[in-house]
């Protein structure tokens, strides 16, 4: 078990922890910084799955910040049972109280599929359904007042301008194991990006619906679409974007203000993580600072009961913890 720059000394004086998935770069690294900077007294652990860049964010983070809490735990979304090891080798490393964690690791995938160890469409697996496994194990570990942040995107939409990037959610089972003989999906690897953050809105939902009625009450679960960053790793989808469809699609987002920066949307996720101003907030959907609405198919019961019954199917979960629901 790797428990990187897992500094003894600092115990005493923290007093709860953060797990960021995807820390080593782009928004996820960027709101570990504001973090740090915010809460010298919170244990930040970077679930991340490539260890030499890992254990690069957590040196740059520390001379950054000056903040030496920070640590990471090898964390592979496209691996169910890498990501049981690594809600064991937390739970082993006897943190302090587990007061949040932020799924952000994301990818965005070809258009011709590929599938992860367990077989399981990879955008699908890696984007909701590992984050959903990490939450439901850890679920027992956090505090009663915890925050739950998951990234979405503005993509998530279905009357979004770009067609081509407009989800396409059927069944949870199709996502994940989607058959290339289906001439009636419109598949391609930007759709499955876009159903894969459509998924962790409908599951926001769902989650923010189930925790009251099953004495998990006090737990926040929010999604927030961060804006559109050309500077991060998946920038280069929006890159993609901007040479495409600049002057037609991008340039009024830009007028509209829908383009952002990992320094400034970190800032902003760090600080629904650590203010008091959000206390109590849940079931949200924020853009950037500002609570907005959801799109209508996120809020789909049908879909959101899809999505939850077959991802605790998919997962071998028995869904005791979270039973009730209204
Ligand atoms: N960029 C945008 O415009 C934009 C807009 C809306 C929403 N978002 C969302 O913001 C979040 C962060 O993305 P970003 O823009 O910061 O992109 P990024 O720079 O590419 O960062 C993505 C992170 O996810 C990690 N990751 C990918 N596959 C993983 C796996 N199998 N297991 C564990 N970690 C994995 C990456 O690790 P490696 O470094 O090892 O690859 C990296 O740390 C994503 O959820 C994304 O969908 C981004």
């Amino acid at each position: 078990m790797i428990l990187q720059n897992y500094r003894k000394p600092y115990m005493s004086k923290v007093i709860k922890t953060v797990i960021i998935t995807g820390a080593n770069t782009g928004l996820g690294f960027a709101t570990a910084k504001h973090l740090a900077l915010h809460k010298p007294d919170w244990q930040l652990v970077l679930a991340c799955r490539d260890e030499s860049k890992a254990s690069a964010a957590v040196s740059d983070l520390i001379r950054l910040t000056g903040n030496g809490n920070i640590c990471y735990v090898p964390c592979n979304l496209a691996s169910l049972v890498q990501v049981r090891a690594f809600v064991d080798a937390y739970k082993q490393g006897k943190f302090p109280p587990l007061h949040g964690i932020i799924c952000n690791a994301g990818l965005s995938g070809n258009d011709v599929p590929e599938f992860t160890e367990d077989g399981i469409e990879m955008t699908f697996q890696v984007n909701y359904l590992s984050h959903f496994l990490l939450v439901y194990l850890l679920l027992p570990d956090m505090v009663k007042d915890a925050r739950i942040i998951l990234i979405s995107s503005e993509l998530h939409r279905n009357d979004g301008p770009m067609r081509a990037f407009r989800p396409n959610y059927t069944s949870a089972k199709q996502l994940a194991y989607p058959n290339p003989a289906d001439s009636s999906r419109r598949d391609s690897g930007s759709q499955r990006y876009s159903t894969s953050k459509l998924c962790m809105v409908l599951y926001t939902n769902m989650l923010a619906r189930r925790l009251p009625l099953n004495n998990f009450g006090g737990i926040a679960v929010n999604a927030i679409n961060p804006g559109l960053m050309p500077d991060t790793g998946l920038g280069g989808l929006n890159k993609k974007l901007l040479r495409k469809w600049f002057l037609k699609y991008v340039l009024p987002l830009v007028t509209r203000g829908a383009v952002s920066t990992p320094e400034k949307s970190g800032e902003i996720i760090a600080k629904i993580m650590w203010s008091d101003e959000y206390l109590g907030i849940s079931g949200k959907y924020f853009d950037r600072e500002k609570p907005s609405a959801a799109s209508e198919e996120s809020h789909d019961a049908q879909k959101m009961k899809d999505l939850w019954d077959s991802s605790l199917e998919l997962l071998f979960l028995s869904g005791r913890l979270l039973e009730n629901a209204d």
